[in-house]
């Protein structure tokens, strides 16, 4: 029997009570229905429509390329999978940075056009009044601290972040910030074990790791490069639990031999 059928839908009060009880949260990204069928069918409790997509799925350098409307597309093909996930959708770089107002539009346009559960947004106390505003309108806010891809252009490298004293006091500040302004969860991106543990244990709401160690209350990876989708990418912190891309290469190099050897299609494959 599928796990959706035992199980009712995860909301962000599920998570919570998960952190509560020392229950770890499993969140993983899907952009597309055939990707997001398979992890929601798998348990997944949190399925993220990253905008990561703008790397993996459209092949752009940074996550900065991909457009609301984009992510509005990719998040309602996965909100027709998910039965049973909680579906968190990116805001896009642009889309909630000029100020509350245009970030609580971007909220509104995400949750009413692709139906999904809650959204996600980069960056500490500059985001408090979007964070705020976009709460107060009924829409669940997990924040985003650490490294924040959309803003590489001013770090400069993919490197972890907050090992400096002064780095590590402001995301101290942040975190707690962002849980005042609301916030249901936050993912902590690329920064040292044992910050990510006393920042996890500094707060009442749940942390959601990626490269950030095993105290924060539940991890997230890009499904793409978990199934080793993603070619040559092998960062310290990904387990890669299948190589995929051998594989379906494997696959399609044997599908052009038999096409060419006119093995394919044989008499039991044809009309
Ligand atoms: O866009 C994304 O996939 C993310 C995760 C890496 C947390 O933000």
């Amino acid at each position: 029997m599928s796990v959706h059928k035992e199980t009712k839908r995860i909301t962000t009060h599920t998570l919570q009570e998960m952190k509560d009880r020392g229950e770890k949260i499993a969140m993983l990204t899907a952009y597309d229905f055939s990707m997001a069928t398979i992890v929601d069918d798998a348990g997944m409790d949190v399925i993220l429509v990253g905008d990561s997509a703008s790397n993996v799925m459209a092949g752009h350098e940074t996550t900065l390329p991909i457009t609301l409307d984009q992510m509005i597309y990719h998040a309602s093909s996965v909100v027709r999978a998910a039965k049973r996930a909680l579906v968190v959708v990116d805001l896009p770089f642009g889309s909630y940075q000029g100020n509350s107002k245009e970030a609580l539009n971007s909220a509104i346009r995400i949750m009413k056009e692709s139906g999904a559960h809650a959204v996600k947004l980069e960056g500490g106390a500059e985001v408090k009044e979007s964070i705020e505003r976009i709460v107060n309108a009924g829409i669940p806010v997990m924040g985003h601290l650490g490294l924040t891809p959309q803003s590489i252009y001013k770090f400069g490298t993919y490197t972890v972040r907050a090992k400096e004293e002064a780095e590590a006091q402001k995301l101290k500040e942040d975190v707690l910030v962002l849980q005042e302004a609301g916030c249901f969860s936050i993912v902590l991106e690329k920064i040292p074990a044992q910050l990510a543990k006393v920042v996890t244990e500094s707060l009442r709401i749940p942390t959601i790791g990626i490269g950030a160690g095993p105290s924060c209350n539940g991890q997230v990876l890009v499904v793409n490069d978990m199934i080793g989708l993603t070619k040559g990418f092998r960062p310290r912190f990904l387990r890669q639990y299948l190589d995929l891309y051998t594989e379906i290469n494997g696959a399609i190099q044997s599908y052009i031999k038999d096409v060419k050897a006119v093995d394919f299609p044989n008499e039991k494959e044809q009309y």
